[in-house]
């Protein structure tokens, strides 16, 4: 028979994004109308090793599911990152009386979530990155945000770019992922995309094609570069001069990351959060929420974390197809 957890912490990790504090609302709801009370821990697993912990009501989480970054702020802590820090993070845990954890954030908070799982604290990670990189789900928390956010904010680069007949190159967020550039390369019909899992860095390859699209008409030439490829400047100038096309580069950078949270994730956010409250409530521990075929699910954290993700080949393929 589960221990019946008694107190929920909730923490916020890792890059923040639009949906979190959907998340929050639903981890403090769920918990309280199961008579479980919750604590909200600040800035992370900084804020833990800080005890920066606050009791939460249902009030505390009024006003917020529209709004974008996270209520209980965010960082990235490397103490712990160590075993001490974590030994230290799971006695603050108890001396608090918190018994449960929702940790929301990406990979890294995963990893954290299950050194706190194995000392003792029943914890559950809800997928929050704007991302995408969560091999276990496909659905973060954030990601659809900041490929509207994208999206809207390239087509206006479009404008410019096709009334002055130039190329441009604009760079998404994405260090090591290049879902956010696949999406707008999609979405803002780009001519190129640019994924750090794939690009080989032959800019000729580049080169020729701006010079054949021009040769058949095109008014304008758009890039999507990932933020992981980067140098998109000095890529401008190097293709301006080899093309004699004016180029020019826009790095969209951290506005990506804010803004009032799309309805999907309000939405999926919110139901993440009340099944880590389930999850805990049943005495699991150790488990990451995930959206997968079309289904809610959840998955061991070990083996979330030793699953891999790649771009679909056949989506980048057709990507391709379709820019002319
Ligand atoms: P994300 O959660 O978005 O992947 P990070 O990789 O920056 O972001 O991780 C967020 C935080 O999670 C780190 O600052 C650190 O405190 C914690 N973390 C990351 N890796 C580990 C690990 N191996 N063990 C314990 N905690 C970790
Ligand atoms: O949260 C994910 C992310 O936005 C990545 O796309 C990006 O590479 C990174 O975080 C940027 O982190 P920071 O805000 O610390 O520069």
């Amino acid at each position: 028979m589960a221990n019946k957890v008694k107190t929920i912490g909730v923490l916020t990790s890792g890059g923040d994004a639009p949906g979190m504090n959907a998340a929050i609302r639903a981890v403090v709801r769920a918990a309280i109308n199961r008579g479980i009370k919750v604590k909200g821990i600040m800035r992370g697993y900084a804020g833990l090793l800080q005890e920066e912990i606050v009791d939460m009501q249902s009030s505390s989480v009024s006003d917020i599911i529209h709004r974008g970054g996270t209520i209980l702020y965010t960082a990235r802590c490397m103490e712990f990152t160590t075993e001490e820090g974590q030994k230290k993070g799971a006695e603050i845990c108890k001396k608090h009386g918190i018994d449960g954890m929702v940790v929301i954030g990406g990979d890294g908070s995963f990893r954290g979530a299950g050194k706190l799982s194995a000392l003792g604290i029943n914890t559950i990670g809800v997928p929050g990155t704007i991302d995408l990189d969560i091999a276990c789900t496909e659905y973060t928390i954030g990601f659809d945000t900041a490929v509207n956010t994208a999206m809207e904010a390239i087509d206006k680069v479009r404008d410019t770019s096709t009334s002055h007949e130039r190329c441009s190159i604009i760079e998404v967020m994405g260090r090591r992922a290049g879902y956010i550039a696949l999406w707008c390369g999609f979405a803002n019909g780009a001519e190129d995309i640019l994924l750090p899992e794939r690009y080989d860095g032959d800019e000729q390859v580049l080169i020729n094609r701006i010079i054949e699209n021009r040769k058949i008409g095109k008014k304008h030439h758009i890039i999507i570069n990932a933020e992981g490829i980067g140098h998109s400047t000095s890529m401008a100038r190097r293709i301006e001069a080899a093309t004699g096309i004016e180029t020019r580069a826009t790095i969209l950078g951290h506005m990506q990351r804010g803004g009032t949270p799309t309805c999907k994730d309000r939405v999926y956010a919110s139901i993440m959060g009340a099944k880590a409250v389930e999850l805990l409530a049943e005495g699991k521990s150790d488990r990451v929420v995930a959206y997968k075929n079309g289904e809610y699910t959840d998955f061991d954290i070990q083996e979330a974390l030793a699953m891999k993700k790649d771009i679909p080949e056949d989506q980048f393929a057709i990507s391709k197809l379709l820019t002319r």
